[in-house]
């Protein structure tokens, strides 16, 4: 049987994707590219903002045709949006199979099973994976107002170190080089005694693992101890994503963010000083309901002040169940529009000016991946670097010379 998945959202559901293709390749299942030559069409959904779930009905607007002229097709929904619009999808769409929350998404074996008939036997992919991405925690528990995923994803479960541990192990002995541990916020991870800082070093201890990565970071649960191990340890790479989304503190208090600008601010400095090196960015939300042009000049004066390596900037989306629907979305598109042009075209002057301190400089590259000629990869600072090279340099980590930066990648020769 081929099957095709479609993937909406961030790297956690990226990360289910990529365990269900594992599953369903083990039965002798083949993935392909084509939706249109699939036996099982999989959408994974996102549910953080509504130009998501905008983009799961059209593919599934399309996917109801090819259904309709295939009726063998199994079509299943999966992910954020399955949680919480359910009922919604199964009526819209009765066409579809299966309906799979993301909090169920460990049933997916069962549920499937029911559907493959034509099973074949099964067995353990030995697949070598220069990148691998571990789920530690699974929900959250912070409950910013304009944010659903405490609602589709449950509150925050820190998974057992002990198996992220071997998970992690076997990766690296089948030939991992990096891995980047992921959670809604990684820093409040805690089993039995074990914080994110003693995860780390636990993992980071691993013989033949090259780097490690994490992401998603919360503000107000960045330790010192973290920031010292970030420090000094050399496996750790050097980038930290701290979403900020708002630098007016009335706003950031209507949010729930839990910090001050002023403590934003300090932290921020302080990681740059125990960590010249950092690569920091962050997330930011513009046309949060009563946003004023003061609020946002504040946000604005941010990121100048700060010099992110980079930025993701949102338009404020009302989202079901979230404690922000009872504010009236009160600042129209054009202006949230205006508002993230603004701040993207002051972002990608800071980003490029950033990039380029990198020029005539030396810099560790992993290599990812290679196409016609050229070789791409990421510096610790996860900065997108590429260069002319071979295939056979993929996976290793090779010396670049930068001879030129843009606001989103460098590039230059390799340092032979
Ligand atoms: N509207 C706009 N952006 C949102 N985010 C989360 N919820 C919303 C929403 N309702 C953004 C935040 C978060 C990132 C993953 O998505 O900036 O950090
Ligand atoms: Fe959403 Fe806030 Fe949790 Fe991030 S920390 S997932 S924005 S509730």
């Amino acid at each position: 049987m081929n099957f095709f998945i479609e993937t909406i959202g961030c790297q956690m559901n990226v990360n289910d994707s990529n365990d269900i293709s594992e599953y369903l390749v083990s039965f002798g299942c083949k993935k392909i590219d084509d939706y249109l030559k699939a036996d099982i069409v999989l959408l994974n959904t996102c549910s953080v903002r509504f130009s998501a779930e905008h983009k799961a009905y059209s593919f599934l607007g399309r996917l109801k045709e090819y259904k309709e002229s295939n009726p063998d097709v199994i079509v299943g929904v999966i992910g954020c949006m399955a949680q919480y619009a359910y009922k919604e999808i199964k009526k819209k769409c009765p066409f579809v199979n299966f309906v799979l929350g993301a909090k169920d998404i460990q049933n997916f074996p069962e549920i499937i099973n029911k559907f493959i008939k034509s099973k074949q036997t099964i067995h353990k992919i030995e697949k070598k994976e220069i990148f691998k991405y571990i789920t530690i925690a699974r929900g959250c528990s912070n409950f910013c107002t304009y944010c659903i995923v405490p609602f589709v994803r449950g509150q925050e479960v820190s998974i057992d170190s002990d198996k992220i541990y071997s998970f992690a192990k076997e990766a690296v002995d089948n030939g991992t080089k990096e891995i980047t541990l992921l959670g809604q916020n990684v820093n409040s991870y805690s089993f039995n005694g074990i914080n994110f800082t003693k995860l780390i070093q636990k993992i980071s201890s691993i013989s033949g693992l090259e780097r490690l990565r994490f992401m998603t970071n919360h503000p107000k649960d960045l330790s010192d101890e973290l920031i010292c191990e970030i420090a000094t340890n050399k496996k750790v790479c050097k980038h930290i994503h701290l979403p900020l989304q708002s630098a007016s503190d009335r706003i950031l208090k209507l949010m729930n963010r839990k910090y001050t600008y002023k403590q934003y601010r300090d932290l921020v400095f302080k990681i740059k000083s125990k960590i010249p090196d950092i690569n920091i960015t962050s997330d930011i939300i513009v046309g949060f309901p009563t946003e004023t042009d003061e609020d946002f000049q504040k946000t604005f004066s941010a990121a100048k002040e700060l010099q992110f390596g980079g930025l993701f900037i949102f338009k404020y989306s009302p989202r079901p169940k979230t404690f922000a629907l009872q504010f009236k979305d009160d600042i129209s598109v054009e202006k949230k529009q205006r508002r993230l042009y603004e701040l993207l075209e002051e972002s990608n002057i800071i980003s490029k000016k950033i990039n380029s301190n990198y020029i005539n400089k030396e810099i560790d590259v992993l290599v990812e991946g290679f196409q016609d000629t050229i070789c791409c990869g990421r510096n610790s600072q996860n900065l997108k670097v590429f260069f002319s090279g071979k295939q056979n340099l993929v996976g290793k980590i090779v010396k670049v010379n930068i001879n030129n930066a843009l606001a989103n990648s460098l590039s230059g020769n390799m340092v032979v």
